[in-house]
């Protein structure tokens, strides 16, 4: 599908990837975007970058009732973005699932990543199925075809959620309506911390998932590094994750 002219729903919109996409949005002529944030207070900003163009509305995408008041709201949505989403527990041992003192984290980054971002898909989707058009575009992450030892929660979730992408894409096979699923790798923001030149910048990252979309991708490597991670994996998985083990060794932590 074409960006320009849609109507587009931005999840996390308020700042790092999901901002970048309010902005690409409007580059590429979209006809209106629908910027959330689960904080109002920061829409005004958001919308100020195009009031003729942008709505905000509060959503927070684990609160159920929000999502269907937004829904009924903006139920002539062409695209819908899933990009919000968390890394976790500040503390890496609940991110990890032996060291961690119960799963609870592992069970908010499942309803954040996972869950949260399949039910905004259920309530979307019906009605663009009936028009015959639309699209979805789910931001998962590198981190959904290998497990990051330090973040083994946030890459289950995103796991989960690539291949539940994969199960609607199933379900909407001759419906004209696509969905994708985007393995992002280093993106210059808040969660990815760390600045250094390599990461792209929100919306160099915004305009790589929309060329890829444009062009029929539906497993979009974008973000610095994310195609070459990949064929270092899928070349041999086992030596990936072997490295990986290695990298987060804490001698301290040794269970003896
Ligand atoms: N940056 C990277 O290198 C990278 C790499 C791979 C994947 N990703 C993915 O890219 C997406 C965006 O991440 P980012 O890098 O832009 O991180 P970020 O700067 O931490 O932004 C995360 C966004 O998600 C929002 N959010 C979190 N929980 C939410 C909820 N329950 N309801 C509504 N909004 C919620 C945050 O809102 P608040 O401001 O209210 O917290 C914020 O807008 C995430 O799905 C992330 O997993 C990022």
């Amino acid at each position: 599908m074409k960006i320009e002219g849609c109507v587009a729903l931005v999840t996390g919109s308020n700042r790092g990837i999901g901002l970048g996409f309010v902005k690409v949005l409007l580059e590429r002529g979209a006809r209106k975007v629908y910027a959330t944030a689960r904080d109002p207070s920061s829409l005004p900003d958001v919308v100020a970058l195009d009031p003729s163009r942008i709505s905000g509305f509060a959503l927070d995408i684990d609160d159920e009732a929000q999502r269907n008041s937004v829904a009924e709201q903006t139920d002539d949505t062409s695209l819908l973005i899933n990009n919000a989403g968390i890394s976790g527990s500040e503390n890496e041992d609940e991110r990890r699932f032996l060291r961690a003192s119960s799963l609870e984290n592992a069970r908010q980054v499942m309803e954040t990543d996972c869950f949260s971002p399949i039910e905004m898909c259920r309530l979307y989707l019906p009605d663009m199925i009936k028009r015959g058009e639309g699209g979805v575009i789910n931001i998962l992450s590198i981190g959904a075809i290998f497990c990051l030892p330090s973040h083994a929660s946030y890459c289950a979730a995103k796991g989960a959620q690539a291949i539940m992408t994969m199960g609607l894409r199933a379900d909407l096979d001759g419906t004209g309506v696509d969905i994708a699923g985007v393995y992002t790798g280093g993106v210059r923001t808040r969660m990815s911390a760390r600045d250094t030149p390599m990461l792209l910048t929100p919306e160099e990252h915004a305009r790589e998932v929309f060329d890829a979309f444009e062009a029929g991708e539906r497993h979009i490597f974008a973000g610095a590094g994310a195609p070459e991670m990949r064929d270092t994996i899928l070349a041999d998985p086992g030596a990936f994750e072997q490295r990986q083990i290695e990298r987060f060794r804490n001698p301290e932590k040794a269970w003896d």
